[in-house]
């Protein structure tokens, strides 16, 4: 059956911006402190990567700084209560620079790709889960929850079909290692409905339904078909980024990660609640949209009257 509600992760401020071009520290922060006021409680603000590698997301460190609790001496923090802000981390060094920062919560991420494991993090799936370990450690020693991805689950841009047995092969592995969901992520928007569901089925066989997450980019327009057919299998967790945030960087022009906005307009549609105030979220979306002067990559939001 049908979820009666549906947990939005909001991707847009670091997978959506990271394939932007760079905006200013302060544009992300308004863009975040929008989400939360429009009822987003998970939110994904940066990520502690290499900065030659993505530069967009250099500034991640002034981005938590600025979202760390309040203490008597500085009123400065724009975090929201009950709010979770979380930032990836592929090794042991972006742990630290997370920790210091202040992130709720991290993830790390793989690929059921041998060739986008190492185009991606610049090592095989094999060494990653090795580099992940001290990873797993230090963030259970600090209490830190720790998400895991799992990259091209319907399809990679250099292998092209992937087979669903690595997918699940792979989940389980960071599922095993103590990551508390395991993030599916459609990489390059490749999928369609039947496939995506005989994959949501295959992982959760090693992987409780429960744990898992959608993330489906919305590259070839399939990113709702392919939600919908895997919403009663149990899953209650999608990925999604505002206005449609983020290009792919291996299809020149195309858009990138499925809207917030669409996904939450079709679950409300559907009688299924997210708690977020739609006609809030389009606001921000529109905001970020007119500071990248790039069209709202939101259906919902294009077609949504706004005062
Ligand atoms: P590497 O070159 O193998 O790492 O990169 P290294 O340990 O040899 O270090 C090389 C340099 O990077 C050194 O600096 C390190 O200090 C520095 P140098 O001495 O040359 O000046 N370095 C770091 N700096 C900051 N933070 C760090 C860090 N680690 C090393 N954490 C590495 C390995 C993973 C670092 C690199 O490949 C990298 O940063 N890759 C970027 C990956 C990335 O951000 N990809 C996009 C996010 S994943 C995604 O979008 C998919 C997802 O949305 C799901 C889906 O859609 O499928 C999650
Ligand atoms: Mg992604």
């Amino acid at each position: 059956s049908l979820p009666t509600h549906v947990s939005i992760f909001e991707v847009g401020a670091r997978d959506g911006l990271q394939n932007e071009k760079p905006v200013t520290t302060e544009d992300k922060l308004t863009l975040i402190e929008q989400l939360a006021d429009a009822g987003i409680k998970r939110i994904e603000a940066g990520s502690f990567v290499s900065p030659k590698w993505v530069p967009q997301m250099a500034d991640s460190k002034d981005v938590f700084t600025a979202l760390k609790p309040n203490d008597l001496q500085d009123q400065s923090s724009i975090r929201k209560a009950g709010v979770v802000y979380s930032a990836l981390t592929p090794n042991l060094k972006g742990l630290e620079l997370a920790l210091d920062a202040g992130a709720d919560e991290v993830a790390i991420f793989g690929a059921a790709s041998e060739t986008f494991s190492q185009r991606n993090i610049n090592c095989s799936i094999e060494e990653s889960i090795a580099r992940f370990e001290p990873v797993m450690a230090m963030a259970k020693a600090r209490n830190i929850p720790v998400r895991g991805y799992v990259s091209c689950v319907l399809g990679c841009p250099y292998e092209g079909d992937i087979a669903i047995d690595e997918v699940a092969r792979v989940s389980e592995i960071l599922y095993k290692m103590g990551c508390y969901e395991i993030s599916l992520g459609d990489t390059i928007g490749v999928g369609t409905p039947i496939k995506a569901r005989n994959m949501v089925e295959a992982v959760a066989k090693l992987v409780p339904v429960k744990k898992l997450a959608l993330h489906f980019h919305d590259t070839y327009g399939q990113a709702l078909a392919n939600i919908q057919a895997c919403l009663d299998t149990g899953i209650s967790v999608i990925d999604s980024s505002v206005a449609g945030l983020g290009g792919c960087p291996y299809a020149k022009g195309a858009s990138g990660n499925l809207a917030t906005e669409d996904v939450v307009y079709m679950l409300h549609g559907m009688g299924i609640e997210t708690g977020i105030d739609l006609h809030k979220l389009a606001k921000a979306g529109h905001q970020i949209s007119q500071v990248l002067g790039r069209q709202n990559g939101s259906k919902v939001a294009q077609a949504m009257p706004l005062d």
